[in-house]
């Protein structure tokens, strides 16, 4: 066995207060149930550093490539005396430059750290819990407002799909990632458009395919970014059943957030989940994952944890799950819940 140290992204800090080291460790722990072998996770400080500990076989192979996207981590080190660290080369699934995930600042933005970590640990839920580190997963976040987690799938070299109300950030995203992808050159097409059933209009589309050189996309290795703006509710219908392998969203808190309206308050997030979980796990593969991250204050975990199984979904148990609750502010505790389609 050897003992490693992670070293926290400083942002992290900053974002999370005094919770990151809980978070990685807990993150961490899903880690460690999908391939096994990660124990003894605490926290350290060495030359007036924070950092969290573990021991673990020496990292090579499945293991070093999952660790290497969590969400917080800066650096890792392996320990090899009691004042001496060797670095360890992480090989993350990264695809494109950070600023992917940076460039768009607005109220109400997931943070970007913590949208990683609901996507890791929704992939990590599915039946085949390396599928993330094997092939391209096709992920949709249900109520995607800018597309936080559409840009982390990206990041990841999966298909991503997001349904948003509002059309301020339907445009906004748009705006946004075209022109990102010309900025950076990529090779795409991009389609928009109204949004049809059966001869209804339901909203609008957006349906981008790239990919990063020229000779991929000529080949057809190609990815694909949809975005639909409308009501959630209509997320089976308009995508089909079975048609997803991890559905990740961050859900509207129950507060008034800065800029946002109104409008977007309508449904309590209760009202909102119960009628739209069971239509998401209609879009949901067998097999498939689902995060939510929500606001323990407007919406109790256990309330949310009993719809997941009212659906027919099966949530995740143990200690570590119950350790992602953190505070965002006044009125906000965020915690998370992520639950397997059998
Ligand atoms: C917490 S925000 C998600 C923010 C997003 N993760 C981001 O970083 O931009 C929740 C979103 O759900 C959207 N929303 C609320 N009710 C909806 C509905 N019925 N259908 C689609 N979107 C809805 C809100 O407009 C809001 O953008």
């Amino acid at each position: 066995m050897s003992e490693y140290l992670i070293l926290q992204l400083p942002s992290a800090n900053r974002v999370y207060a005094d919770d990151a080291p809980r978070l990685m460790r807990a993150e961490l722990a899903v880690f460690g149930e999908a391939v096994g072998g990660i124990a003894d996770t605490d926290e350290v400080e060495l030359a007036g550093l924070h950092y969290v500990r573990f021991t673990a076989p020496e990292l090579t192979g499945d293991r070093l490539a999952l660790l290497s996207n969590a969400s917080s981590l800066y650096a890792l080190f392996q320990r090899v005396d009691e004042d001496l660290l060797r670095p360890v080369p992480i090989r993350p699934l990264d695809r494109f430059d950070s600023d992917l995930l940076t460039i768009q600042k607005y109220a109400g933005k997931t943070n970007e750290q913590f949208t990683r970590l609901l996507l890791n640990v929704t992939c990590l839920a599915m039946a085949e819990p390396l599928a993330m580190l094997r092939r391209p997963l096709r992920v949709l976040d249900p109520l995607c407002g800018r597309g936080t987690t559409l840009n982390q799938a990206m990041m990841y070299g999966f298909d991503a799909a997001g349904v948003e109300l509002a059309d301020r950030d339907f445009e906004a995203y748009e705006r946004f990632i075209k022109t990102w992808l010309r900025t950076k050159k990529f090779k795409h097409t991009a389609e928009s458009g109204p949004l049809r059933w059966q001869r209804h209009r339901l909203g609008r589309r957006l349906d981008i395919t790239y990919a990063p050189t020229k000779e991929e996309f000529k080949a057809g290795r190609t990815r694909t970014l949809s975005f639909r703006a409308t009501d959630t509710l209509h997320t089976a219908k308009i995508f089909g059943r079975n048609a997803f392998d991890a559905i990740v969203t961050d859900a509207p808190y129950g507060v008034q957030h800065g800029s946002r309206q109104a409008g977007e308050l309508q449904r309590s997030p209760r009202d909102l989940l119960s009628a739209a979980v069971p239509v998401w796990v209609t879009a949901l593969k067998p097999g498939g994952a689902i995060g939510i991250s929500f606001n323990d204050l407007t919406l109790p975990r256990g309330e949310l944890l009993d719809l997941l199984t009212r659906a027919g979904l099966k949530p995740r148990e143990g200690a570590h799950y119950e350790q992602f609750a953190h505070r965002v502010d006044n009125a906000i505790v965020r915690d998370l819940v992520v639950a397997t389609k059998p």
